[in-house]
């Protein structure tokens, strides 16, 4: 198992995720002689994840059962361990895309944070690319490069522990990309500029507060930048459910056989029926953040 590269079989040091249900899955790593307790029963690593495959369907102690999923970085998203505020799936694939990263794409992000889109990064840009990511928080460094360790992608990524603002990304010239989730990105506009190639190049910035994205839009019109153009993305999630409809009542049937007195026959219209379709969950997820996008002169 890598976070880049399936593999059919688990195996002693994979991170597997057990999928519970749609919104309850965890990550664990699978080792010889280690229980994992899930809410149906206790699952033995030797004997119920080493060797088995990948999606197969584990019985647990309690008789209850679970799927064990190969990770991946749409996974690991809504399963890590939260250090920080993190970037979630919909802000990934717009970032992915319009920062036009590909299987060998160099790429500059700061802060680090939890790792959540530094993941997808790696999986976009393997085998050949690779990400120079900067966080200044020590103890979140460390953590995230013992992640991308154990995710076996730590061939593909540099973490670096300062201050992006003050230091830049540690490299000069090479970066196809650069991706910003700091506090104040304006500060670190001429640091991403230097560390891109000498020739175009897309950037990034994701800021929650409107007055963020302005000051980080002045620094890249001073700092040469063109097409800047700032979006959000909202996501509508729908639920499937059937739902029973009443039918409309139209009055009594014109057509419909009237009775010895003459009079017509009414009954009241009490069909229902029942139908398959979707509907918004109660809760929607709102604002996140404006993505600020930029390029650096091709000439
Ligand atoms: C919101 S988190 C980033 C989350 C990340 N995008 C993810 O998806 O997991 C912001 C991180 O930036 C780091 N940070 C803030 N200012 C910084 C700076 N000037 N240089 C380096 N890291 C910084 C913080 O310590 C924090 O871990």
């Amino acid at each position: 198992m890598s976070f880049v590269e399936y593999s059919d079989c688990i195996q002693e040091g994979d991170i597997a995720i057990i999928y519970q249900s749609h919104d309850s899955m965890m990550p664990v790593k699978v080792q010889q002689g280690t229980q994992t307790q899930t809410r149906y029963g206790v699952i033995r690593h030797s004997s119920d994840l080493i060797g088995q495959r990948y999606g197969s369907k584990i019985t647990c102690s309690k008789g209850g059962w679970v799927h064990v999923l190969h990770p991946t970085p749409e996974l690991w998203t809504v399963t890590l361990p939260h250090r920080t505020q993190i970037l979630y799936t919909t802000d990934i694939a717009t970032i992915t895309m319009m920062l036009e990263l590909k299987p060998g794409s160099i790429v500059c992000e700061s802060g680090t944070g939890s790792g959540s889109l530094s993941h997808a990064i790696l999986r976009t840009v393997a085998p050949t690319g690779h990400l120079h990511t900067v966080e200044f928080h020590q103890q979140r460094a460390e953590k995230v490069a013992e992640e991308f360790k154990e995710h076996r992608v730590d061939h593909l990524v540099t973490v670096r522990n300062q201050d992006v603002c003050k230091d830049g990304f540690g490299v000069t010239g090479v970066a196809d990309a650069v991706f910003l989730d700091i506090p104040s990105p304006w500060e670190a506009v001429k640091h991403a500029k230097a560390a891109m190639k000498r020739h175009g190049g897309r950037v990034c910035s994701f800021s929650p507060c409107i007055e963020q994205v302005q000051r980080t839009c002045e620094a890249l019109v001073d700092q040469g930048f063109e097409e800047i153009s700032t979006l959000e993305v909202l996501l509508r999630v729908h639920d499937v459910r059937t739902v029973s409809l009443p039918l409309p009542d139209f009055g009594p049937d014109p057509s419909a056989p009237t009775q010895l007195d003459g009079t017509e026959k009414t009954t009241p219209n009490q069909t229902t029926i029942s139908l398959k379709t979707t509907v918004p969950p109660r809760e929607i997820p709102g604002h996140t953040g404006y993505l600020t996008f930029a390029t650096k002169p091709r000439t």
